[in-house]
């Protein structure tokens, strides 16, 4: 067959070829494409996300160190005292995680309130869990009445 092709065969098939070449060209400049598309609309997402993810990852030791008090014997401040102890169910400003907002605690309550609510909340009738000395000493709960009091 080959050997029977005439001229005008001859230059049909290198047409062809040539073809079948630009074709392949397109076909590879076309995956080519498709994958430098494809990629970049991914590239941006895992550089977005990571940005995020410092803003919460400071506050799952926060939530981690709830409940269980200040036992590092370190002087805390009241928002410390707070985000650690309180903010796994509260939330003052952007300080804590929790969904029940204390925002201007300051002026609705008074210390002398404030201070039953975090011992003994049973006498608020209340279903927060009580702090007791031994999870947060009378320095800790005097720094953090006034943090909290001062959220007016
Ligand atoms: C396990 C979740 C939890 C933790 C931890 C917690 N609370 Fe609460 N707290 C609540 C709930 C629930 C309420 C409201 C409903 C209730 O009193 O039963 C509340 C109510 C309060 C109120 C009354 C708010 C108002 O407007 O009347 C204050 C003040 C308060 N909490 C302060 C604190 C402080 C300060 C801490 C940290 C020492 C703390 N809470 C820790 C669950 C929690």
């Amino acid at each position: 067959m080959i050997h029977g092709l005439s001229a005008g065969a001859s230059r049909a098939r290198g047409q062809f070829i040539a073809v079948c070449f630009a074709g392949l060209a397109l076909f590879l400049a076309g995956c080519g494409g498709s994958n430098t598309n494809s990629n970049t609309p991914q590239t941006p997402s895992p550089t977005t996300y990571p940005p995020n993810k410092p803003t919460a990852a400071p506050a799952a030791p926060a939530n981690k160190g709830a409940m269980m008090g200040n036992t590092s014997g370190k002087a805390m401040t009241g928002e410390q005292i707070f985000a650690m102890d309180c903010g796994r169910c509260h939330k003052i400003g952007s300080v804590g995680t929790g969904r029940i907002s204390l925002d201007h605690i300051g002026s609705k309550k008074d210390k002398a309130w404030l201070t039953v609510q975090i011992r003994t909340p049973a006498q608020h009738h209340s279903r927060m869990p009580p702090f007791p000395a031994s999870r947060l000493s009378d320095k800790d709960l005097a720094t953090l009445l006034t943090y909290l009091s001062s959220q007016k």
